[in-house]
């Protein structure tokens, strides 16, 4: 099957090969060619060029794109998707001036979601994160990396994933599925830390390899949740069993936890909220990607990621949604693209690039996805008619998305 856009104003984000993330300045640069066409064929980019210049293709779809613009659709390379249920009331707690850590000390946030999951039966959570899902890919988000971490029981653990399975298997898009079985302590191990780790370690992670559920391990390393030591033993057995470390760090509290999250060559580091200079010189020898989360800002109303250090420094930048029940009940990518530019201050070239290329790097999908570039999958964002790239995060709040696809079929 072939699909021919033609008359495109813009084809964003062009690229000959992408063999490596975007860092520092790199990431200002977004190539785009004007006025131009191209070819869908099973799946994949198989062509572009200039309308001046276009061949004649037979038996090819026409799509007449005028005034529109094509991009690689939006990758989501860090939330928690699947989970059950709301946390609405938490929401209305903090408006009235409670702190997240509050609500999680007094029984609420994670511990909260996880009892509401753990009776919640799989065939309901499929539906109810199957919906999400269904909105997320209509926003443009065409690649996505879920995580486990609100079932903190083996059962639990294993349903949610089991779940993110079922996903894979129904949905086109890329799935990556993380084990996050040390988000946060069960009530019962309150006094028994040691024994919850051993708990994951030992049987959590043996079962989610045995099904080949994950592909990732990811770790809450936070004051009150789990601390440096705890992360490099987790982050260890998880790297014997095949599992690459992504991990939550420096939302709250600088501990320590990137150094050890690079040591153990961390695919990303997601959150970095709060950050330290020796955190920066930390990443700069490494491969891992630092993520920001700015709709979880926006939400928590905590500081922002301090995006022009990490990228003044020469460091590469990836955006996420983070979307969760708790702190950012949001997947809505173009918002997050948008505040990058508002509160982060990142150029809309620098935005969308760690939206894209760079996002397809901290999901594992950059020889596959992320850019314009023939042979890669089909996965694209056509924009309404605007005016340039730039428009998309201007004006926030609005999607300006005509359609998604995904390997080339309309989503
Ligand atoms: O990424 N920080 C830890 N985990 C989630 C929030 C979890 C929750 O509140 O349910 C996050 O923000
Ligand atoms: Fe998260």
């Amino acid at each position: 099957m072939k699909t021919l856009f033609t008359n495109l104003k813009q084809l964003v984000q062009v690229r000959e090969e992408t063999l490596k993330p975007l860092k520092g300045s790199e990431m200002k640069e977004l190539p785009v060619l004007n006025d131009a066409w191209l070819l869908v064929e099973d799946g994949k980019i198989a062509d572009f060029g200039r309308m001046s210049e276009i061949p004649f293709f037979e038996d090819a779809t026409e799509i007449d794109a005028s005034g529109k613009m094509l991009l690689p659709g939006w990758i989501d390379s860090h939330t928690h998707l699947v989970y059950a249920g709301n946390r609405e009331q938490e929401f209305v707690d903090r408006i009235n001036g409670l702190t997240y850590e509050e609500i999680a000390a007094k029984g609420g946030g994670i511990v909260n979601s996880a009892k509401k999951l753990q009776q919640t039966s799989e065939d309901d959570l499929y539906l109810q994160s199957e919906s999400r899902l269904k909105e997320v890919m209509k926003m443009g988000t065409t690649a996505i990396e879920i995580k486990s971490g609100y079932g903190l029981t083996t059962e639990a653990e294993l349903k949610m994933l089991r779940v993110i399975q079922r996903l894979k298997k129904n949905f086109d898009l890329p799935i990556k599925a993380t084990f996050l079985g040390a988000h946060a302590l069960p009530p019962e191990y309150k006094e028994n830390k040691e024994a919850y780790i051993d708990l994951l370690i030992n049987e959590m992670m043996p079962q989610v390899m045995e099904e080949g559920l994950a592909e990732y391990v990811d770790v809450f390393c936070e004051k009150g949740y789990f601390s440096v030591e705890d992360t490099d033993r987790i982050l260890e057995a998880g790297k014997k069993l095949g599992l690459i470390p992504k991990i939550h760090v420096n939302q709250f509290n600088a501990i320590g936890g990137i150094k050890t999250a690079v040591q153990h060559g961390a695919l990303s580091v997601d959150h970095l909220e709060v950050l330290q200079t020796d955190d920066l010189d930390v990443l700069e020898d490494s491969e891992t990607m630092p993520v920001a989360l700015p709709s979880c800002s926006l939400f928590l109303g905590i500081p922002y990621t301090p995006a022009r250090k990490i990228i003044d420094t020469g460091l590469p930048l990836a955006l996420a949604t983070d979307y969760n029940p708790g702190s950012t009940p949001s997947g809505n990518m173009n918002l997050v693209v948008s505040l990058a530019c508002i509160k982060m201050k990142m150029n809309p070239e620098e935005a969308i690039n760690a939206a894209t290329i760079n996002a397809a790097y901290a999901m594992g999908i950059l020889d596959t996805h992320g850019s314009i570039t023939k042979g890669k999958a089909a996965n694209l964002i056509l924009t309404e008619p605007i005016p340039s790239y730039g428009f998309l995060p201007y004006s926030f709040g609005a999607n300006h998305i005509d359609s998604v696809y995904i390997n080339g079929k309309k989503v």
